[in-house]
């Protein structure tokens, strides 16, 4: 346990003792207490109750955790390796629909596993030790690929940013939603590495509080002029001028530009869009989905009521009654028109999507 989560990544590998390492994000601010995950469920649960969250992070999260279980797991031949593999991933990426990064790495590593399971070598424990060799080395590439990949949005995204500027963000796309950096934040951390002078305004995040909890907590804990709002005060904000661009983040890009987001994001890009103000969505190409036409398509996570009715309150603070129900969607879809420009590791894209998105995905 400690204090300080800026020299920590947020999810690790432990070669040694063969389990994954995350920082609880369910504690923070209050605690920084890092977990240890060894078992499917543990990593089921890691996942669908937000220990470890944000697209990325999940991404990495599910990469160590199919090389880690198809390790521990006794296949004695290819096929049942094969097998158990399918189900494993399959069971994993049923913790939660909305973040492609989830399906896409479990894919990836199962098509890497493939990849040495079809070669010629035909005794299997030589073969099994030289998947589980591959399979090592992609989850540690998927996560090194990641710190890469917000390095450069940070480069790409502070190009977007004037020195003295306010930004507005919405949910947690900071370092706890990635390995480093962040995405929406990484811009900032760049600035701010580089002496700029910004003030981060950040959305409190109703119903899990990812902004208060979270993005809150790691800016202005690296130094950085952080002031938390309510989710029903970006208007006001915007109104008086306070507010100079908006950076989010992602949990899905679909082929259009439509981008998948924490609930209220989309809210954000309509006053953003009346007050003139550019919207940014910034995304590794991870969280880009070109299999998924609209924002249509996207699949929107709902979760327990009880986050709304119940969680933060010393007592319910809703009716509990027949008559009565909770709307609880943990993402919305902005609308491709609503973005400014789409932040990615290649570049900066801007509408048409459908063009911009096919070039950097070729
Ligand atoms: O439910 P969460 O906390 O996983 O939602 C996270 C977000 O919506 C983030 O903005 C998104 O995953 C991008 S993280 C770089």
């Amino acid at each position: 346990m400690g204090t300080d989560i800026h020299h920590l990544d947020t999810v690790t590998f432990d070669d040694e003792l063969d389990r994954i390492e995350i920082i609880d994000q369910t504690l923070l601010p209050g605690i920084v207490k890092t977990i240890y995950l060894q078992t499917a469920e543990e990593i089921y649960e890691a996942i669908a109750r937000l220990q470890v969250r944000g697209a990325p992070a999940i991404g990495v999260t599910a990469g160590f955790a199919l090389y880690l279980l198809m390790k521990k797991c006794g296949a004695s031949d290819r096929n049942a390796f094969e097998k158990e593999m399918t189900k494993t991933a399959d069971y994993l990426n049923s913790s939660r629909p909305t973040a492609v990064n989830l399906s896409w790495a479990l894919n990836r590593m199962k098509k890497c596993a493939d990849r040495t399971l079809n070669s010629s070598v035909t005794e299997w424990q030589s073969l099994r030790e030289q998947v589980l060799d591959a399979m090592r080395r992609e989850c540690f590439a998927i996560r090194d690929e990641d710190i890469d990949a917000c390095r450069r949005m940070g480069e790409y995204g502070l190009s977007l940013i004037s020195d003295g500027s306010g930004i507005l963000t919405h949910c947690n796309a900071g370092r706890l939603a990635t390995v480093r950096y962040g995405t929406a934040t990484a811009p900032i951390y760049l600035a701010h590495e580089k002496g700029m002078h910004l003030h981060v305004y950040c959305d409190e995040t109703r119903p899990l509080l990812q902004g208060a909890r979270l993005t809150a907590f790691e800016l202005s804990s690296a130094g950085i002029e952080t002031t938390l709002a309510c989710d029903n005060m970006a208007s006001s904000l915007m109104k008086a001028g306070k507010i100079q661009a908006v950076f989010v983040g992602c949990d899905r890009v679909a082929a259009n530009g439509d981008a998948a987001n924490k609930i209220g994001t989309s809210g954000v890009a309509i006053l953003a869009r009346h007050y003139g103000i550019p919207f940014y969505v910034c995304a590794p190409l991870t969280t880009i989905d070109p299999a998924t036409p609209t924002g249509a398509d996207i699949v929107i996570e709902e979760r327990d009521p009880s986050e709304v009715t119940e969680l933060w309150y010393r007592e319910r603070m809703a009716p509990d009654n027949t008559c009565f129900s909770v709307y609880n969607p943990a993402f919305d879809v902005t609308d491709h028109d609503l973005i400014t420009a789409i932040v990615t590791p290649k570049g900066i894209l801007r509408a048409p999507y459908t063009d911009s998105i096919a070039d950097v995905m070729s």
